[in-house]
């Protein structure tokens, strides 16, 4: 098959996995049980991308093997590892690395509230850096600021910057920020710019992605949330030009936020086994995210702010979901407004 045409299939047997992934998860939605929701997401996403033709690698998963049963970092997904390629007349199954985050948000998908999406990044081997499951500080913007803002400089600093590159006042920045407890400083020092801010309860990775396209009402996205995360925010920003600068951090690092550049001694040896080498060092989205062939997925599944990424809606006959696919290589970002129709029903109305 042709090299293009493999890339784009990927695109789309990724958003396939995106896709049932929400289905499923949108279904236990408000039931209260975060790893219900979770292990929907997690079962009906390995089952498409099982079937896809790759030979895929997980690289940042639900965790080590022995304490996640399924996309566990590692694993093997995909045609290539099970078919013979001599049945294909030398057909070659490209290698394929996988980050996902099955289920983001799953808090939110649990309690029924907005922003749950479920993700996944593709990369050529080595393209998406195997990040381990621990923080990271955040700075997220979109193109206009990429190349501009830096991790290290005073938040009121990078808000000028970021304001004046969006050509509007500080005031009229809206700055996501994870609503933690170790946040508090930070929040201290948004609120003192005039900036306004959008606390979530849950999901910087979704906000990551609103701050990255135009009309979003969403500008920023600053303070402290998961590295694998991060990685997955980073292949996003290759797609949309945006830019996230990172850091990683142990839990010793979250306490005091001016104590967070002296990585402990203890914390910076953990780090190193975990295969970073200068734990002080900003890690920016390349950094991140090296591959040249990324895709980026992700579907909505609670209801969400960002249009592109709505929630499932169930009705009578079928599903309709909303996803959003994208490249490094073509460059290009597609919106998928799937209905899905019962195969049985003949009589199922799809609505425009
Ligand atoms: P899940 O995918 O586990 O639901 O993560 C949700 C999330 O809010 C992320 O968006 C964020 O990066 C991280 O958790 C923050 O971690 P914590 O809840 O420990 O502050």
């Amino acid at each position: 098959m042709h090299e293009r045409a493999l890339h784009h299939e990927l695109g789309l047997d990724l958003l396939r996995a995106t896709e049932a992934a929400a289905i499923a998860s949108a279904q236990t939605m408000g039931q209260g049980d975060r790893h219900l929701s979770d292990r929907a997401a997690v079962e009906a996403m390995r089952e498409v991308l099982d079937t896809i033709f790759m030979k895929g690698e997980i690289v940042i998963g639900e965790g080590e093997r022995d304490k996640a049963p399924m996309l566990y970092i590692g694993e093997h997904l995909g045609l290539g590892w099970r078919l013979n390629t001599a049945d294909l007349n030398g057909l070659i199954f490209p290698g394929v690395h996988i980050a996902v985050d099955p289920l983001e948000g799953t808090n939110l998908c649990a309690l029924g509230q907005p922003g749950a999406i479920t993700t996944i990044a593709a990369a050529e081997p080595g393209g998406l850096l195997g990040a381990p499951d621990i923080y990271m500080e955040k700075l997220i913007v979109g193109p206009a600021a990429r190349g501009k803002v830096e991790l290290e400089a005073p938040v009121k600093h990078n808000l000028g910057i970021i304001a004046s590159s969006l050509d509007r006042r500080i005031e009229d920045l809206v700055v996501v920020v994870l609503d933690r407890p170790r946040h508090t400083d930070l929040v201290k020092e948004i609120r003192e710019t005039g900036a306004r801010i959008q606390f979530i309860s849950d999901g910087d990775l979704s906000a990551g992605i609103n701050a990255a396209m135009g009309e979003s009402g969403v500008h920023a996205v600053l303070g402290i949330g998961g590295a694998p995360e991060g990685v997955l925010t980073a292949a996003a920003m290759k797609c949309l030009n945006g830019e996230v600068l990172t850091r990683f951090l142990v839990k010793e690092q979250l306490v005091d936020r001016d104590d967070r550049n002296k990585v402990p001694a203890d914390a910076a040896a953990r780090l190193r086994d975990m295969g970073i080498k200068d734990p002080a060092q900003v890690y920016t989205t390349q950094d991140l995210a090296p591959g040249q062939k990324i895709t980026f997925a992700a579907t909505g599944v609670t209801a969400s702010t960002n249009p592109r990424l709505n929630g499932v809606r169930f009705f009578s006959g079928g599903v309709r979901t909303w996803s959003l696919v994208m490249n490094t290589e073509f460059k290009q970002v597609t919106y998928v407004d799937r209905v899905h129709m019962d195969k049985d029903n003949p009589n199922v109305v799809v609505r425009l």
